[in-house]
């Protein structure tokens, strides 16, 4: 029997014992669970895993990376809106995930807006969970201006690493580092320092010229990774090279002899490099179904090491078509390896066919085994 005075005595100490529950459940729970949308919500836990070589891939549809190799990546760029069963599937196989950034252009020499964007990017990595970010700026700085970027890539790194020191900062830059043709007088040097790694984009090199040429030559591909480490002594650890999973469709005026195709200079002249006008990028999953019907079949420059073939359209103009398959990646792969890189990387995981077409299955998987001789 409970008598009156009892009754008085709990019903004081329950409300009290209710808060206590309360507070310690939030406390044990709170704040990185919380919110975790994942069915695991170790998946929300940041990536620890220290610096190691590197297979980064960019993410720019949402539709394919369940089927992506796995095994083989250990960082997605997410170039797409934030999905937050990528992010669990990423924390799931070990790999970090990172918002792809652009700082506006107007503000680099504002630093009170510097400050605030980061706040925000930290804030927006904390409730997405993400392990960094990846610097996609590519536009021009000049050389009175480069120490402003070399501030928001170091700054940002600070206001990352002080709330997780495992955070990783990269920084996309042109495989072969310029000032004049692309007008990115960057401190090459400070940036490398100032960032985990910097993400060599080998492509898009040749594409503005008057006649077709390969995107991504190895021979230039060297000289950029040569440039950056005597030059700008960048060491060969803060180097991913980043190879295209996507060619160039060029047009040609005319086909002279060993295959010289002449494309339209006003058109391809017009938007250098970025696949407007005449001549225009083609990802490697229609290159497959383009190649059995080219007049060629695969051939093979030595002097570039790239793979092309020629083909003509409905209207029945010749093209020619150079790219990037197996076979050539391994070429890359094998000197990023024999080159001690940090780490080589796609632009992008989503050009490949990841349908249940038993050929494309066949050519998907040759592409992500080519990784291996990184
Ligand atoms: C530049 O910074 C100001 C102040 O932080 C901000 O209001 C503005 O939106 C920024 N400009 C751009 C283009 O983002
Ligand atoms: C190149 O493109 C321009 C613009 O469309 C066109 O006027 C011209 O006839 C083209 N030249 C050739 C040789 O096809
Ligand atoms: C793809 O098919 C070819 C020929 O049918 C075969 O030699 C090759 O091993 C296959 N590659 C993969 C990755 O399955």
């Amino acid at each position: 029997m409970v008598s009156g005075r009892h009754l008085r005595v709990l019903s004081g100490i329950l409300p009290a014992l209710w808060l206590l529950c309360l507070c310690l459940r939030h406390g044990a729970t709170a704040p990185v669970e919380a919110d975790c949308p994942c069915t695991d919500p170790s998946q929300c836990e940041l990536i620890t895993t220290p610096p190691r070589k590197e297979l980064f891939a960019f993410v720019v549809e949402d539709s394919n990376w369940q089927k992506y190799d796995w095994s083989k990546i250990t960082t997605v760029g997410m170039f797409i809106k934030y999905d937050p069963k990528l992010m669990c599937h990423a924390h799931s196989k070990g790999a970090r995930i990172v918002l792809a950034v652009v700082y506006p252009a107007a503000n680099l020499t504002n630093p009170a807006a510097r400050t605030a964007w980061i706040q925000q990017q930290v804030a927006q990595a904390k409730s997405w969970h993400m392990d960094g970010v990846n610097f996609d700026i590519e536009y021009e700085v000049s050389t009175e201006h480069a120490h402003y970027v070399v501030d928001l890539v170091k700054e940002t790194a600070q206001a990352f690493k002080a709330y997780n020191p495992n955070a990783q900062i990269t920084f996309d830059i042109a495989g072969v580092p310029d000032c004049f043709l692309l007008g990115r007088c960057y401190d090459y040097t400070a940036l490398a320092e100032a960032c985990d790694f910097l993400f060599l984009m080998d492509y898009d090199f040749l594409a503005a010229g008057p006649v077709a040429l390969p995107n991504s030559p190895l021979s230039v591909i060297k000289f950029g990774v040569d440039l950056l480490k005597v030059v700008y002594g960048v060491p060969s650890s803060k180097m991913v090279l980043g190879v295209p999973w996507y060619g160039y469709d060029c047009p040609c005026v005319e086909l002279l002899p060993d295959d010289v195709c002449l494309v339209n200079r006003t058109l391809t002249l017009s938007k250098p490099g970025v696949g407007s006008g005449s001549v225009t990028q083609i990802q490697y999953k229609d290159i497959m179904k383009l190649l059995p019907k080219s007049s060629t079949g695969r051939l093979f420059s030595e002097l570039f090491q790239s793979p092309y073939f020629n083909y003509k359209d409905a209207s029945g103009q010749t093209h020619e078509l150079w790219y990037d398959d197996p076979a050539s990646l391994a070429l890359r792969y094998d000197y990023a390896r024999a080159e001690d890189l940090r780490g080589v990387g796609m632009f992008e995981a989503d050009s490949l066919d990841y349908s249940n077409d038993p050929l494309a299955m066949n050519q998907t998987k040759a592409m992500w085994d080519a990784i291996d001789k990184f």
